[in-house]
């Protein structure tokens, strides 16, 4: 193992420049020659890479975004886009790659790994709905955004005695609304994994919260139900307050990195190049009960990973 490339793939997540200057910098350090790859697979297809150093991560750990760019590329899911990779890597001498994206872009990873080019996958996605992995690099940081957007909303719709009605990301994964739902105090919480009824769990909470006084309300849900705007609009007619949605959108993918997040993608991002040099391939880097581990990518993404209902009961009692 003489050179590495690192990219980035997919929905950007706060935390992946962190990785990124992980990985060039325990690279570097071990001897190793690190590629940056631009703009995920194309880079890679299009052979659209720097020679990176110690200097060209500096000043990125606390940056959201991605200094390499990311996308999603339908062409590396063909054969031909494949096999321009693989010459990219053969004619760059590229002996080992790490890739920080979700589980779209570890596909990407085991594919080109079957075809001789040794890959390790980092989970970098605010949805956090990574089987193997406890938490995903950006998910933290974009939890405590929606926390800190929903408290805004909740000062003018205290002021008003409204009911917001949020929408927040996750893909179909209900991570992120339900921590955020937690962290906010949310009267109703609307998730793909668990079944609601409208009536029951958003309508007759707010009947009963205001029998008890309550005045204003936050309802968070997840991209995965939407229509947000409709349920505002039957709220406002079925209890009479007055309601407003808000759908936060990619403001929850930007912003600088929590601690626990930089933490999180350093160790991530050094034990990838530790099991590069230890001559491994297709393997994903995790943490569980933060311990660090690795698993092998299809392995991985065969995993399935539970919602805790114990929390969303909680939620739900604490919450009216
Ligand atoms: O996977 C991250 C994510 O932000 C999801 O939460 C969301 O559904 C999706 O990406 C949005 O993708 P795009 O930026 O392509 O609109």
């Amino acid at each position: 193992m003489k050179t590495i490339g690192v990219l980035t793939s997919g929905g950007d997540a706060p935390g992946m420049n962190a990785a990124i200057r992980a990985v060039v910098r325990a690279g570097i350090e071990n001897g190793l020659t690190v590629y940056g790859i631009r703009r995920g697979y194309n880079g890679l297809m299009e052979d659209d890479m720097y020679q990176m150093d110690l200097r060209s991560v500096s000043d990125i750990i606390n940056r959201g975004g991605t200094i390499l760019y990311s996308a999603r590329s339908k062409r590396f899911m063909t054969e031909e886009g494949m096999q321009a990779a693989v010459r990219t890597c053969r004619e760059k001498g590229i002996d080992g790659i790490v890739v920080i994206g979700g589980d779209g872009s570890f596909r990407g990873a085991r594919d080109l790994s079957l075809h001789g080019v040794p890959c390790i996958a980092i989970p970098g996605t605010i949805d956090n709905d990574i089987a193997c992995c406890d938490r995903t690099i950006g998910f933290d940081t974009a939890m405590n955004t929606v926390v800190e957007m929903v408290d805004r909303i909740r000062d003018t719709t205290e002021s008003h005695d409204r009911c917001a009605v949020v929408e927040v990301m996750g893909r179909g994964a209900g991570y992120l609304v339900l921590g955020a739902g937690i962290a906010c105090g949310a009267t109703s919480i609307l998730m793909p994994e668990v079944p609601f009824d409208f009536e029951r769990d958003v309508i007759e909470r707010m009947k009963r919260t205001q029998r008890s006084k309550k005045v204003h309300f936050v309802i968070m849900v997840s991209e995965a139900i939407g229509g947000v705007h409709d349920m505002a609009k039957r709220i406002q007619e079925e209890t009479g307050v007055e309601s407003r949605a808000t759908v936060l959108g990619h403001v929850q993918r930007g912003g600088h990195p929590t601690a626990a997040d930089r933490i999180l993608a350093s160790r991530l991002g050094y034990h990838a190049v530790e099991l590069l040099l230890a001559g491994a391939s297709n393997r994903v880097v995790a943490t569980q009960k933060d311990k660090i581990l690795d698993f092998d990518i299809y392995e991985a993404l065969n995993m399935t990973k539970s919602i805790d209902t114990n929390l969303y009961k909680m939620a739900m009692e604490i919450s009216i």
